[in-house]
């Protein structure tokens, strides 16, 4: 009995598929990325569903490889079930529950944001509960108080952009290629980040977070400078950009923290991969734990991390099983 499980994750552009012990530990971890979207300036739903179909099968036949095993030998399947685009979701279920229903093993549907909270319970050295977790993704930004491993309580959340977004589209309008957030991080490292006092959303008050208006603001202060002078301070408007939406999000993060009273601070999310915002959360003054960058994008690693502390579907219920998108109510 190797105990194994073997995730699926296709809720936007990565084909990810992963085997983790029954220890938690991780065997293989393997993202296929599509990298066609930035000629679009961003991820095109229907584009992502085709190339999950080509990319899916070779995807989940490296990750066995990878870990040493044959399907015979894996004893779940966990697949993510939503949020995301629905026809790259419904790719990655169709899959899984074929791959339940030939091997006669379990199949587990995992939600993806409580998959990035559980990359944090990921061995060697898993985070334990309670604590409290900011996810900030492409499509989501939320603060959760975490007290188990298998659900989350929702504090705060985004009013109108995620702050991975807000990366991607301030990144586009400086003219980086998509995604935007590891682009707009390294052309930060050469601008001055006081230069343009761009804001936090400080009138939104308690634990809920806004990005419309630091993204209006670079509008506006790329259209002031105007295109010559935009080029020679692109560096100080990415530094700028970057540090008001670190500051928005650990701003929040430290008000849940003081409320919560419970000292133990977690991250996750493409977003969790950002340099500054990974320093200001070590340097909270609380106990921290921030994942390996790979374990914060989008991977299929967190989706079997979670599975671990999720019940199976029943038998009848697998073959049934279906995907929701973003926006969906559960
Ligand atoms: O979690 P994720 O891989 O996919 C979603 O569930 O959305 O997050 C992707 C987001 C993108 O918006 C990307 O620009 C952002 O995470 N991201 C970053 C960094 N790396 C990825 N944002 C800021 N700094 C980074 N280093
Ligand atoms: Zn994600």
């Amino acid at each position: 009995m190797s105990g194994a499980i073997l995730a699926i994750e296709t809720s936007c552009d990565d084909s990810c598929a992963a085997v983790l012990a029954a220890d938690g530990t991780i065997l293989s971890n393997v993202i296929a990325s599509q990298g066609i979207h930035d000629k679009y300036g961003g991820v095109v739903p229907e584009i992502a569903a085709r190339h999950h179909l080509a990319l899916l099968t070779p995807t989940i036949d490296a990750a066995l490889k990878e870990a040493g095993l044959t399907l015979a030998e894996i004893e779940r399947v966990a697949v993510t079930q939503g949020p995301g685009l629905i026809g790259a979701l419904l790719v990655g279920v169709g899959q899984a529950k074929a791959i339940a229903a030939a091997r006669h093993i379990p199949l587990v549907a995992v939600d993806h944001l409580q998959g990035h909270v559980a990359a944090n319970f990921i061995s060697p050295e898993p985070f334990e509960p309670p604590f409290i977790c900011l996810i900030a993704s492409g499509g989501h930004t939320l603060l959760a108080r975490v007290e188990d491993h298998s659900s989350y309580t929702l504090l705060g959340e985004t009013l109108d952009d995620a702050a991975g977004e807000a990366f991607d589209k301030g990144a586009r309008m400086l003219g980086l290629p998509f995604p935007g957030g590891p682009a707009l991080q390294a052309l930060a490292t050469e601008g001055d980040e006081e230069a343009f006092d761009f804001p936090t959303a400080r009138n939104v008050k308690g634990l809920d977070f806004s990005f419309a208006g630091v993204k209006t603001s670079l509008l506006y202060a790329i259209a002031d400078l105007g295109e010559a002078e935009t080029q020679l301070r692109r560096a100080d408007l990415a530094a700028s950009y970057q540090r008001a939406i670190v500051e928005a999000l650990v701003e929040r993060l430290t008000r849940a923290l003081d409320a919560s009273g419970l000292g133990r601070v977690a991250i996750g999310g493409g977003v969790a991969a950002n340099g500054p915002l990974r320093d200001a959360v070590s340097a909270l003054g609380a106990v921290s734990h921030i994942p390996d960058r790979l374990l914060c994008t989008d991977n299929a690693a967190m989706i079997a991390s979670a599975a671990r502390f999720l019940p199976d579907c029943s038998p009848e219920s697998a073959l049934a099983l279906d995907a929701y998108p973003s926006g969906a109510m559960r």
